[in-house]
């Protein structure tokens, strides 16, 4: 007999931004972040989990290639979720799966992103909470989403965050062995469905520093990271909240560009620097900047992740054809800049 399971999870984005941990093996951030699930069906992973008595090993392929399972990060996601394994009954099948059983059963486990892996389009948020989803569907893991979250965030932080949609934040915790760490739903996925947002792909290239890395030079030499989260994140999660429960776009869009700004910012005074955004990044930046300018109130916020690709969330539609329209005039296709492909990422809010 085979047992499956199919789980679909989409990306998040992070409006203000984790960077940087207290742990690393847990994966326990230094301060709290709020992001914003996108829509399924734009950037999404879909994991189908298996398990029979005749597989003889646990074994994964991510977009029909074979990758190795030995890392630390899905070993620990593996073993929370086998620990927290339930009976399973199948009458159909005539299979009954006893809880003590999970540690002698072998899984395979198939994964597809539908957008480039290598676009640095925050592929191991969605990649982790749909493993760890799939799985406890599959092994009758009975633990709520947040507690998911918590198992999640061991494979990827920013992962926790992808097991809910809407407005998410993810809650550091103080506990040192990370069980008060996970995320909790801010508010739903119908809460603001004015916002639209576009994803312009500035670079296809993988980058350079990995965010796991980046961190860690941060934590270890940058002064402006410890201010950040002393003096500035936790005003900036509180006001957050408030913008996104009143609808306040204005906040909303001051606070995530200040958030990505400053986030840069560290990567900056990381030694040695770290440079996420290109040339056209900054050319982005400008002409956002200036358009809110001249509007008098702000239509589009932009928040950059580790990489160059802007993310620009607009008030509404209106305001996301203005941007397109905008974009396709400053950055031409086919001329001298990178930018030449859009994902129209429509968040699930
Ligand atoms: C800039 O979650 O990819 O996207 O926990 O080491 O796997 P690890 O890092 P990761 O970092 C994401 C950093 C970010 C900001 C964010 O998503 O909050």
């Amino acid at each position: 007999w085979v047992r499956m399971m199919t789980a679909q999870t989409p990306t998040n984005i992070a409006v203000i931004k984790y960077w940087g941990k207290r742990d690393e093996t847990l994966i326990l951030p230094v301060n709290d972040s709020i992001s914003v699930t996108l829509d399924p069906d734009h950037l999404c992973t879909t994991t189908t989990v298996a398990v029979s008595p005749s597989f003889e090993e646990d074994r994964m392929w991510l977009n029909g290639k074979e990758i190795s399972l030995s890392g630390g990060r899905f070993q620990s996601c593996l073993r929370e979720i086998r620990r927290r394994a339930g009976d399973v009954e199948d009458r159909e099948k005539g299979l009954r799966i006893g809880k003590s059983d999970w540690e002698k059963l072998h899984l395979h486990i198939a994964s597809f992103n539908n957008f480039p892996t290598a676009a640095g389009l925050a592929s191991s948020a969605a990649g982790f909470a749909c493993l760890v989803f799939a799985l406890a569907k599959l092994m009758n893991a009975k633990e709520d989403q947040s507690q998911l979250s918590a198992i999640a965030r061991q494979g990827s932080g920013s992962a926790c965050r992808s097991l809910f949609g809407g407005f998410v934040k993810w809650i550091m915790g103080n506990d040192k062995d990370g069980s008060d760490s996970l995320a909790v739903q801010l508010a739903h996925d119908k809460h603001w469905d004015d916002l639209v947002i576009i994803i312009a792909v500035v670079s296809s290239r993988q980058k350079e520093t990995s965010s796991t890395s980046g961190m860690r030079e941060s934590v270890e030499t940058s002064l402006l990271l410890q201010h950040r989260v002393k003096e500035v994140v936790p005003k900036r999660i509180v006001q957050m909240e408030e913008a996104i429960k009143n609808h306040d776009f204005a906040s909303f869009a001051q606070l995530t560009c200040a958030d990505s700004n400053q986030f840069h910012a560290v990567c900056l005074d990381t030694c040695p620097p770290i440079f996420y955004m290109n040339d056209t990044s900054h050319r982005i930046i400008n002409c956002v900047e200036k358009w809110n300018r001249l509007e008098g109130t702000p239509q589009v916020a932009y928040t950059f992740d580790a990489g160059p690709n802007a993310v620009l969330i607009s008030r509404d539609r209106k305001a996301a054809v203005q941007l397109l329209q905008r974009l396709l005039f400053y950055f031409p296709p086919n001329s001298d800049t990178d930018l030449n492909s859009y994902v129209i990422g429509d968040k699930s809010i």
